[in-house]
């Protein structure tokens, strides 16, 4: 399930850590980065790789949102709608993104091109509204401005 190099990078980290367990995180970050979500075989996988209950597994991936726990398309939208980016207009944000693609929460369009996710905060409340999309931030966002990006991204 992890590429050979992965498995290296796992290695090289042990040391650096009391137990495995310490490890469920960037373990996960891995699976997702390679297959682009977190399957319940891959939470097996990666409890037996570490050795720690698949409970332990499942509860780190049910706690972060960082986590996709469904496939997702090629570009993942994350709407921050915590409090500084509702009171800046993130909720307008949401249902526009939303409206724009045709989907709901958490759906994926039908070209498997965007999936929408509502998150919690994102750490970037002083440029409220943002969305992240895959790893980036996208700060101050005006609804025309989600507009341009969603053509770019196109
Ligand atoms: S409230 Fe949106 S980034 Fe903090």
């Amino acid at each position: 399930m992890l590429s050979e190099e992965n498995l290296k990078k796992i290695e090289a980290l042990k040391p650096r850590f009391q137990t495995t367990q310490a490890l469920t995180l960037p373990v996960l970050w891995m699976i997702q980065q390679q297959h682009g979500w977190i399957s319940s075989e891959a939470m097996q996988y990666v409890a037996q790789l570490l050795n720690v209950p698949v409970s332990h597994v499942y509860g780190v991936v049910t706690f972060y949102t960082m986590y996709n726990q469904k496939p997702v398309g090629k570009y993942h939208l994350q709407v921050c709608t915590n409090v500084s980016c509702m009171l800046n207009g993130g909720g307008e944000l949401r249902d526009h993104v939303c409206k724009r693609l045709g989907v709901k929460l958490g759906e994926t369009t039908s070209d498997n091109r965007f999936t929408v996710t509502e998150v919690e905060c994102l750490g970037s409340c002083g440029t409220a509204p943002m969305m992240q999309v895959n790893d980036d931030y996208f700060e101050n966002l005006s609804l025309e401005q989600v507009d341009e990006l969603l053509e770019k991204l196109n």
